[in-house]
């Protein structure tokens, strides 16, 4: 008896750059191909998903899963200021149609990190029309999203709001390094440490919270799905003394975010790691053998304070896991990750705490903002024949979700 929900959702997540290839329109594209850019990898190919995905699908559903999280691209539908792709469209609503013809519900993310160049080179969310810019492109594709439940707005607005600030000392955190040499270590401690450091721009915090409710009404008004937006949650947690840098540190990542969802009808809950927060703010991670590849301390229990932080702070609404996962190259340490956070959600279900689902990150082994390295996949990719191989974790997760109740 895990007290889970019969419709709880078990499935896996990614978002259209990282996966897709030749997202040529977006400004990620842009930045990682500029003459000199401080980024190791490109995306180029990524893992192919764009004309793949009817496969990705099939394995996590022959693997007994019923949801994948995916997104739309902005980028490709609307590549030129105003003139819309319905080609495009239509590519994303055969997505649509082959999770379901798979049995995967699909929950879509309209906007994952990267923007259409045009609009990003030309202010981004900080364009005083950002909020009717994105409402017109969430109008154009609302038809092929007609049949889907779950919408996500923004992924991490937090953290975009971090990346406000963060992006020269990213850079030269992630600068000349080759990913795949040893420094590539040190490079997710330096960019890890450099995230400790930095504090989100809350000006443009509060214009992704009016883009978001205007994003929300869209949704609500033009489709039947649920809309809500997800946020990266660091499960701080306070150093003896240090409650009240907690506090404001907590409200300025994160707590903001969390209230701002109280009107949602969802909040996509996405947690890695946990961090204390001493005099200074929150603690890099301290170099540990346990370390991911992206730096961050091993804390499967991230998830359960996370969830109960969720739960608490944005007023009770449904709570979806939209990212939970471990990049690493031991698929037994994935497992042993992943095995003790669904122990922490179900802690907090059999608590009160109203969870409608769990989607891994990720799917697929995929374009990690910069690196190919830190592999977060269930599902192996070769990049050179883009050859899909599923890791002991894929099939292990599809038997935990029939052992603790799959619809
Ligand atoms: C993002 C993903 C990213 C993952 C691991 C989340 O912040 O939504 O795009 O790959 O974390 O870093």
């Amino acid at each position: 008896m895990t007290g889970l929900r019969d419709d709880f959702l078990w499935g896996a997540s990614t978002s259209p750059h990282q996966v897709e290839g030749n997202n040529l329109n977006a400004d990620w594209w842009a930045l990682e191909n500029a003459p000199g850019s401080p980024l190791p990898d490109r995306s180029g190919d990524a893992v192919d998903s764009y004309h793949r995905y009817p496969e990705d699908m099939r394995l996590l559903a022959d693997a007994g899963l019923n949801a994948y999280r995916f997104g739309f691209e902005w980028a490709r539908i609307e590549p030129t200021d105003g003139e819309f792709s319905r080609a495009e469209r239509d590519h994303y609503r055969r997505m649509v149609d082959t999770a379901h013809e798979l049995g995967l519900a699909p929950v879509v993310t309209l906007q994952h990190f990267t923007l259409p160049r045009w609009f990003a080179e030309s202010g981004g969310w900080r364009r005083p029309d950002a909020a009717d810019r994105f409402a017109r492109y969430i109008e154009f594709v609302s038809p092929a999203l007609r049949d889907v439940d779950w919408v996500c707005t923004i992924n991490e607005p937090n953290m975009l709001a971090v990346f406000a600030n963060l992006q020269e000392t990213v850079l030269s955190a992630m600068g000349g390094q080759d990913a795949d040499a040893p420094e590539a270590g040190q490079a997710a401690t330096e960019l890890a440490t450099a995230l400790a450091h930095v504090r989100p721009d809350q000006a443009l915090g509060d214009t992704l919270a009016q883009v978001h409710r205007r994003a929300v009404e869209v949704v609500r008004a033009t489709t039947n799905a649920k809309a809500g937006w997800t946020v990266a949650q660091q499960s701080f947690t306070p150093t003896p003394g240090n409650e009240e840098v907690f506090e404001r540190v907590h409200r300025v990542w994160e707590g903001f975010y969390l209230d701002v969802a109280r009107d949602d009808d969802f909040l996509g809950v996405q947690a890695y790691t946990s961090q204390p927060v001493d005099a200074n703010g929150p603690v890099p991670h301290p170099d540990h053998p346990d370390n991911s590849l992206t730096g961050w301390a091993f804390r499967p229990d991230a998830l359960g304070i996370s969830l109960r932080r969720a739960w608490d702070e944005a007023g009770g609404i449904p709570l979806l896991v939209t990212e939970n996962g471990l990049a690493t190259d031991d698929d037994t340490r994935r497992i042993a990750y992943t095995d003790e956070a669904l122990g922490h959600l179900e802690a907090a279900v059999a608590d009160g705490v109203d969870v409608r689902g769990y989607l891994h990150w990720s799917a697929l082994d995929n374009y990690e903002w910069g690196r190919y390295a830190p592999t977060f996949g269930l599902i192996s990719v070769d990049r050179e024949t883009f050859v899909r191989t599923p890791r002991p974790s894929l099939a292990w997760l599809g038997a935990r979700a029939r052992r603790d109740g799959l619809r």
